[in-house]
């Protein structure tokens, strides 16, 4: 969701400036532009759509410019179009702008009241006014920045470039990421480290309520009462992985079959020769003697694997584990106990999202203790945590996750035996047995991944349903939530997940023969009761797709359509390998329908405004 990308230095930036929102392309966008400077003067390029439309209008902004900003926008006011794409320009400056100005309305009024006139429909605009005003009256660009973002309510990475100022480039952060990339003679700066990394490793993450001067040779830092900050460089210890499709049609389908590595080299971090690495999980970082309480906040999939989390983490720890809505916790007034007797982990993929980072922030207020279990190191929610663990996923870049899932909850279940066995909860035949399954979690997993080419069967038949349901129980009642979604992303089919026991309250209004129902049913503690819903729903004519053992006839028998999974001990090991079942099933949806699976319309991975 919206990406900032900006060079200064002695190459040109037209091609760092471009390649740098390819990097960021990921974070889901609908707009794109370019501003350089040159010569004292500013040249633009934007366009509405993906970055490659730029490509023909490049060549129209001067070649040698080594200044120059880069923006991809994700609409929040105003439509994706050109007049709304970034940059926005006032009186000799440029501007691009990640965040949401809350309080826009009525500084636009202030303005069109003094004569401004809007060229577009966004928040943005009104800090390019408020900025080109300031410009106007002779303020220092540096001034004329820390003056506007007084003003401004809401959240906002910035940066400017004027003709005032052929030297700088002018940032400020509140709420919304930033980071420079210190060079030799150039210096660098994006939402986050992708934008820069190939060509440097060393970083300053801002922090909000900073500003920064960024110039070829110097970059200077300061906070809001405008005293000048030490600069606080991080030697990153990162490399970009493989993000490319490998040969496969899509990310998300590499993403998909990429799961069996994922998981085994999970137990190779987590579990090195059947011993837990405490170290590794985070659990030397935090004080969890004194835990009373565990507070999960998470968005989207991985909300949904902290739901399948708290099916294990709270029978292992013997502790309440309540799993929330990032979105909700931070507004509601949860009742956190501070003195580290709450434990609030955040589950984030990105480690950008920006109601989990606030709730994060707002639980650290309180004193609780908090732990973060990340996809993206330097995240904003890696660095902001107690304890964290780093997940072994790499590069998740179709926006539908799917890996990162798998990913997550397996680290919540390492995470969690972990804690159960600093705590003495848990025996030594337990956690061998546990580890023993795990070994083998890939192996099942590859064996999972063979239903492919019979899931892509199954969609022909599938694809013009304008509704689904998905139903099971216990950590499969996650896995429908997560199966609808998957669909709702991707294929734009209306799907909804329902513990199958709730059926009966409202869902089984809807079902006739028209209405398909994927219904998860592995033979597990929860079978018998899962099935006679099954039956409740044939007995209603519903169309039940089933997806469960491979050697199971029942529900076999039960099913028009039937996808059978691998059977595993383990119910959590179990609906991971459910999952793969959903994903395709969603993947392949949604190719029947033509959608654009891996940046479907209106999604972003990386969701950086509230
Ligand atoms: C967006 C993405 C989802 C992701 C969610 C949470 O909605 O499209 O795939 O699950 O954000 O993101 P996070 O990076 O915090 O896991």
């Amino acid at each position: 969701m919206c990406g900032i990308i900006g060079y200064i230095g002695s190459r040109s930036c037209l091609d760092i400036v471009f390649d740098g929102l390819k990097r960021l392309e990921y974070r889901g966008y609908d707009s794109a532009g370019i501003a350089v400077l040159h010569d004292r003067h500013i040249s633009i390029t934007k366009e509405a759509g993906k970055i490659d439309n730029l490509k023909p209008f490049l060549s129209q902004l001067p070649a040698a410019a080594q200044i120059g900003i880069g923006h991809t926008r994700w609409a929040t006011h105003g439509t994706p179009t050109k007049e709304n794409a970034h940059p926005h320009i006032s009186d000799r400056l440029a501007l691009i702008h990640n965040g949401i100005i809350e309080n826009y309305r009525e500084l636009k009024q202030e303005l069109q009241d003094k004569g401004v006139t809007f060229r577009s429909e966004t928040d943005t605009e009104v800090i390019a006014h408020l900025l080109g005003q300031e410009l106007k009256g002779g303020t220092h660009p540096q001034e004329a920045l820390m003056r506007v973002i007084q003003r401004l309510e809401g959240a906002f990475s910035l940066a400017l470039i004027t003709d005032q100022d052929d030297q700088h480039i002018y940032l400020a952060k509140q709420g919304s990421p930033l980071v420079i990339g210190l060079g030799q003679n150039e210096n660098f700066f994006g939402s986050d480290i992708t934008a820069f990394v190939s060509y440097t490793q060393k970083a300053v993450f801002l922090h909000d309520g900073e500003c920064a001067s960024v110039g070829r040779n110097e970059v200077k830092l300061w906070n809001r009462e405008g005293q000048e900050l030490p600069l606080k460089t991080t030697v990153l210890q990162w490399s970009p992985g493989s993000a490319d499709k490998q040969g496969y049609r899509h990310y998300m389908l590499k993403e998909i079959h990429e799961q069996p590595r994922v998981i085994s080299k999970t137990t190779q971090a987590f579990a090195p020769e059947g011993v837990l690495n405490h170290e590794a999980l985070g659990l030397n970082s935090i004080q969890l003697e004194k835990v009373k309480s565990i507070h999960i906040v998470a968005c989207g999939t991985a909300y949904y694997a902290g739901m399948v989390a708290k099916y294990f983490m709270e029978p292992a720890l013997g502790l309440p584990v309540n799993v929330e809505l990032a979105s909700e916790f931070r507004y509601r007034d949860p009742l956190l106990m501070g003195q580290g007797q709450t434990l609030v982990m955040a589950i984030s993929q990105s480690g950008e999202t920006a109601d989990t980072l606030a709730s994060l922030k707002l639980a650290k207020d309180k004193g609780c203790q908090i732990f973060s279990i990340c996809n993206v190191a330097y995240s904003s929610i890696h660095r902001e945590s107690h304890g964290s663990i780093l997940m072994h996923a790499g590069p998740e870049i179709g926006v539908a996750s799917t890996k990162a899932f798998t990913s997550q909850v397996l680290c919540a279940y390492f995470w969690s035996m972990a804690a159960a066995e600093k705590l003495g909860r848990l025996s030594a035949k337990d956690k061998e047995a546990r580890l023993q399954e795990l070994k083998s979690l890939p192996l099942y997993m590859d064996q999972a991944l063979n239903a492919e080419e019979h899931i892509a069967e199954l969609a022909n038949s599938l694809y013009e349903y304008p509704n689904f349901l998905f139903v099971g129980r216990g950590p499969n009642f996650i896995i429908a939530l997560e199966g609808a979604l998957k669909l709702k992303e991707i294929s734009y089919i209306h799907a909804e997940g329902y513990a199958a026991g709730e059926l009966k309250h409202g869902p089984i209004a809807l079902i006739d023969k028209h209405m398909p129902i994927v219904a998860i049913a592995p033979h597990d503690a929860y079978y018998e009761k899962t099935l006679s819903n099954i039956e409740e729903i044939r007995a209603r004519e519903g169309f039940v797709i089933g997806i469960g053992d491979e050697k199971d006839s029942r529900l076999r028998d039960l099913s028009q359509l039937y996808i059978p999974t691998p059977k595993m001990n383990n119910p959590y090991f179990q609906a991971i390998l459910a999952t793969v079942a959903v994903q395709f099933l969603a993947y392949y949806i949604a190719i029947k329908r033509g959608t654009d699976v891996d940046q479907p319309r209106n999604l972003a991975k990386s969701v950086t405004v509230e």
